[in-house]
C-alpha cells in the first residue's frame, strides 16, 4: 500500500498511484479536464494553463497536467474559481486568434473551438488584436507540398515542436522569437519543402486548432486559396465518416483512420496501434490520393490486336480459360506460373498459392520476398528456426545498444527510425550505424562504420573476432542454446583482424569500439534490412548477423535480438501464407507426403505437386518454356525486378499474361488480360506486419467501377477452371479456412483481431 494515496476529487474519496498526476487520476475516474498543450505521449509543457485546478491549501490553482496527487489532497476540477480562469484564458486565446471558424478546416474538430463552447466563451471581454501590428509577422507558410502553417492561428501549445522534436526526432520546427511575437519557426529551412523536414505530418495530426490544415488537393476539384477556406470545403458542417485500418506501405503495421467524405478519403488520421503510437510517416498520412486517381483500372481489358479492349468479367474470364486450355491441349498441361503479392492481405495470398497447387497443379507460385528478404526467410530459418523479427517494434525503446547494419531506417521505415531515435533521446541508447552512406541515423550515431558495399560479413566476422579475442562472448547462452561454436571460433581465429577491416574500408579502432558496445550492453537490438539481404551472399550475411547475436547472448530477451525489417506493408504475410515455392501455409513444406495429405483434404483435391516449384527469378528464365501462362497479382516485375529489359524479353515469350492490378502498370501493359482490382480501402481482409502483427484492413469505400477485392476474382477465376470453391462470402470467411490449416494462424479470428 505503500505506492498508494488516498485524497478526493471533487468531494470524491479516491485511491492513486503515486506519482500519478491529477489530470491522469481525474481521467482513470471519468472526470474531464480541459486541456490544449498537454499530450501523454510528450514532454510536458504546462503553457496553456487550462487544466488549472483547486486544491486545498494552495496559494494560487495549479495545473492538473503537471502536479502530482499527495496523501490528504483536496482537489476541485471545476469549482466557480477554477471556472472563471479557464474562461479567461480562453477569452485571452481567442482575443488573438483570427473568428473565422465557418471556414476554418478544423471547424467542428478544433478543441480551441469546442472548449470555447464547452465554457460559453460568447463575449469578447478582452477585445481582439486581429488587427494589431504584430499580427501581420504570423504569416501563412505553404511552402510544405503537403499541409499549410497558418500561424494566426497558431495558441502556441507546442505539441507540433515537440512531437517534431522528441518524438519523431526531426527537429524541423521549433519556438521562434519571443514575447508577444513568439512563433512556430523553421530555424533550419528557408522553407520546409526543403532539408530537415520530412513531410511526415505528425504536427498536423497533434495541433490542436487549424494552424496545421492540409493543403487543397486540386485533384478533388476544390479550388482556393489555401486558409481562407479552400481546405474547408473538405470538412465543412458535414461529419465526415471514419473507418480504422492499417497502412498499407511498409512492414510497420501503422494503425490509422480513413476520414471519408462522401465516396472519397480525404485524410488520413494517425491512430495509437503497438507499432506507432500514433505516428504515421510522410507516405500513410498524405500517400492515399492514388485511391481516387483517374487512371485507375475501372474494367477489365482484353488486348486484340495489340490494343486494350474493355470487356465484362464474364467476357474476360471466358478468354482466359479458352486461352489457358488451348495451352493445356497443345502442351499437355497448364505450364501455369504465379506470382503473389506482398501487397494484397493474407486472404488473397493465401487463394492466389491455393489457386497455383489446387488448380493448376504447380508450386510455381512465388512473390516480390524472393528478391528482398528470401535471404531472412532461409538464414534466419536455419540458425534461428524463423525468419522474422524476435522482438516487438516498441522493444526498441528499451535496448541500451541498437546496431543498424544495412537499413536505412528514418526513410524506409520511418515509425521504427522514430523509435530508434527516440531511445538515443530519452533512454540514451546508443546507436551503431554500418552502412556504406552516411544515412541520417548515422549523423547521430555513437559509432558509424562506413564500409565498403558488400563487405557485411568481413565487418561482422571482424566484430566477432574482437569479441572472441577479448572474452566478450556469452559462453552460457551458448552452451545452452547453440550449436557449432567451436567451427566459428576456429573460422574466426585464423582471419588477419587488420585485414578484415581493410577488406570493409573501416578504421579496425571503430570497429573493436563497436563490438565491445554491442556484446557488452544489457540489452542491444539488432536491425538489418536489404542492404544485407540483397547480396549472392545474402543467406551468409543474414547468418552472420544472427551468429554475432547468438555470440553474445545478445538474443531471447526484451530489447535484445535479431530484427530484420520487412518492406512491404504483407511480405512478411505472403511468406506466411505460402506464396513461396517450397512451403504452404505456415512454412509447411510441399515435399512432405503428411503435409501434401492434409492440404489435399482441406481443398478437396487430389495430387496436390510433390516437387519444389520455381522461384520468380527461376520462372523469368523459363517464360514461354515451362511457364506460358503466367498470373501476376498485384505486382509490377517490369519495374521492380532486376533488368527490366530481360523481364519485357521474357514476358513476351508467354502464351497468356494476365494481370490483376489497381493500375495500368508497365507489366499489365504486356498482358493479354488485365484484371482491375480493390486497392486496401476498398475491401476487407488482414495484413501481417514486420513484427508478425495480424492486424485488419476495413472496407472503408467502394472500389471504382466494376474493379473486385483480389479475392473475389481469384474466386471467380478458381470457378472457371472448375474447382468447387466454397461459398466465401467474406475475407473473414476465407481465414477461417486457412488457420484451420496454419499452425501459427490457428488461435486467431477476424472476430479477434
Ligand atoms: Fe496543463 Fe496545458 S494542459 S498546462
Amino acid at each position: 500500500m505503500d505506492n498508494k494515496i488516498n485524497f478526493t476529487l471533487n468531494g470524491q474519496p479516491i485511491q492513486a498511484d503515486k506519482g500519478e498526476t491529477i489530470l491522469k487520476v481525474g481521467l482513470k475516474n471519468g472526470i474531464f479536464i480541459p486541456t490544449l498543450c498537454y499530450d501523454d505521449r510528450l514532454k510536458l509543457d504546462g503553457s496553456c494553463r487550462l487544466c488549472v485546478v483547486e486544491v486545498a491549501g494552495a496559494r494560487t490553482l495549479l495545473p492538473a497536467c503537471s502536479t502530482e496527487v499527495s496523501e490528504g489532497m483536496a482537489v476541485l476540477s471545476h469549482s466557480h474559481r477554477v471556472i472563471k480562469a479557464r474562461r479567461d484564458i480562453l477569452m485571452l486565446l481567442m482575443s488573438d486568434h483570427p473568428r473565422d471558424c465557418l471556414v476554418c478546416d478544423h471547424n467542428g474538430r478544433c478543441k480551441l473551438q469546442t472548449l470555447c463552447s464547452q465554457y460559453n466563451i460568447e463575449d469578447f471581454r478582452f477585445g481582439w488584436l486581429g488587427d494589431e501590428e504584430h499580427r501581420s509577422e504570423r504569416d501563412v507558410d505553404e511552402s510544405s507540398p503537403f499541409f499549410i502553417i497558418d500561424r494566426r492561428r497558431c495558441i502556441l501549445c507546442g505539441r507540433c515542436v515537440r512531437v517534431c522534436n522528441d518524438f519523431m526526432g526531426v527537429g524541423a520546427i521549433n519556438m521562434g522569437r519571443r514575447g508577444s511575437k513568439t512563433v512556430v519557426s523553421t530555424p533550419f529551412l528557408e522553407d520546409l519543402s526543403a532539408g530537415r523536414c520530412v513531410s511526415c505530418g505528425n504536427c498536423l495530426s497533434v495541433c490542436p486548432t487549424g494552424a496545421l490544415s492540409l493543403k487543397k488537393q486540386p485533384e478533388l476539384g476544390l479550388e482556393g486559396t489555401p486558409g481562407q477556406g479552400a481546405v474547408a470545403a473538405f470538412y465543412g458542417r458535414e461529419k465526415p465518416r471514419r473507418v480504422t485500418t492499417t497502412c498499407p506501405y511498409c512492414g510497420v503495421g501503422c494503425q490509422m483512420s480513413l476520414v471519408i467524405k462522401g465516396s472519397r478519403v480525404i485524410e488520413v488520421e494517425p491512430l495509437r496501434g503497438a507499432a506507432n503510437s500514433g505516428l504515421l510517416c510522410v507516405k500513410g498520412k498524405f500517400g492515399h490520393r492514388f485511391l481516387g486517381h483517374p487512371d485507375r483500372l475501372k474494367t477489365p481489358l482484353i488486348k486484340i490486336d495489340g490494343k486494350f479492349q474493355e470487356a465484362t468479367w464474364d467476357e474476360a474470364i471466358t478468354y482466359i480459360t479458352i486461352k489457358a486450355k488451348a495451352i493445356r491441349a497443345r502442351h499437355g498441361g497448364w505450364h501455369f506460373g504465379g506470382l503473389s503479392s506482398a501487397r494484397c492481405t493474407n486472404e488473397e495470398n493465401y487463394l492466389m498459392q491455393k489457386m497455383a497447387r489446387a488448380v493448376f497443379k504447380t508450386n510455381d507460385i512465388d512473390h516480390c520476398a524472393r528478391l528482398c528478404h528470401s535471404s531472412t526467410v532461409a538464414g534466419l530459418a536455419a540458425t534461428l528456426g524463423s525468419g522474422a523479427m524476435t522482438n516487438s517494434i516498441e522493444e526498441a525503446l528499451r535496448s541500451e545498444v541498437i546496431f543498424i547494419i544495412g537499413s536505412n531506417t528514418t526513410e524506409t521505415h520511418p515509425v521504427i527510425g522514430a523509435h530508434i531515435r527516440q531511445a538515443q533521446l530519452h533512454n540514451k541508447t546508443k546507436v551503431i550505424v554500418a552502412d556504406p552512406r552516411k544515412i541520417d541515423l548515422a549523423i547521430t550515431a555513437d559509432c558509424y562504420l562506413p564500409i565498403k558495399a558488400g563487405s557485411n560479413i568481413a565487418l561482422l566476422n571482424a566484430m566477432m573476432k574482437v569479441i572472441l579475442d577479448e572474452n566478450l562472448h556469452n559462453r552460457a547462452f551458448i552452451e545452452a542454446h547453440t550449436e557449432g561454436f567451436e567451427e566459428l571460433a576456429a573460422h574466426l581465429a585464423r582471419l588477419d583482424f587488420n585485414e578484415t577491416c581493410a577488406i570493409c574500408g573501416v578504421d579496425p579502432q571503430q570497429v573493436r569500439r563497436a563490438a565491445r558496445l554491442y556484446a557488452t550492453a544489457g540489452s542491444s537490438g539488432l536491425y538489418y534490412s536489404m542492404g544485407v539481404t540483397q547480396f549472392a551472399s545474402g543467406t551468409n550475411g543474414v547468418m552472420s548477423v544472427s551468429n554475432l547475436a547468438l555470440l553474445c547472448g545478445q538474443i531471447g530477451k526484451e530489447s535484445a535480438g535479431v530484427n530484420p525489417l520487412r518492406g512491404q506493408n504483407n511480405v512478411q504475410g505472403a511468406c506466411d501464407m505460402g506464396a513461396l515455392p517450397n512451403v504452404f501455409t505456415s512454412y509447411q513444406t510441399v515435399t512432405s507426403p503428411e503435409n501434401r495429405a492434409k492440404f489435399e483434404k482441406a481443398w478437396n483435391v487430389v495430387g496436390l505437386p510433390d516437387q519444389v516449384g520455381l522461384t520468380l527469378t527461376q520462372m523469368m528464365e523459363t517464360l514461354g518454356d515451362r511457364i506460358k501462362f503466367l498470373y501476376i497479382m498485384g505486382e509490377n516485375p517490369v519495374v521492380s525486378d532486376p533488368d527490366s529489359h530481360h523481364i519485357r524479353h521474357s514476358l513476351s515469350a508467354l502464351d497468356l499474361l494476365v494481370v490483376q492490378d489497381i493500375f495500368l502498370t508497365e507489366t499489365a501493359e504486356l498482358a493479354d488480360v488485365v484484371l482491375p482490382a480493390a486497392a486496401f480501402a476498398e475491401k476487407d481482409g488482414t495484413f501481417t506486419s514486420t513484427e508478425r502483427r495480424v492486424q485488419l484492413i476495413r472496407k472503408a469505400i467502394d472500389p471504382p467501377g466494376l474493379a473486385l477485392p483480389d479475392w473475389q476474382i481469384l474466386v471467380r477465376i478458381m470457378q472457371a477452371f472448375g474447382y468447387a470453391s466454397p461459398d466465401y462470402q467474406s475475407a473473414s470467411d476465407i481465414f477461417e479456412e486457412l488457420r484451420a490449416i496454419s499452425p501459427s494462424y490457428a488461435g486467431m479470428t477476424h472476430k479477434r483481431l
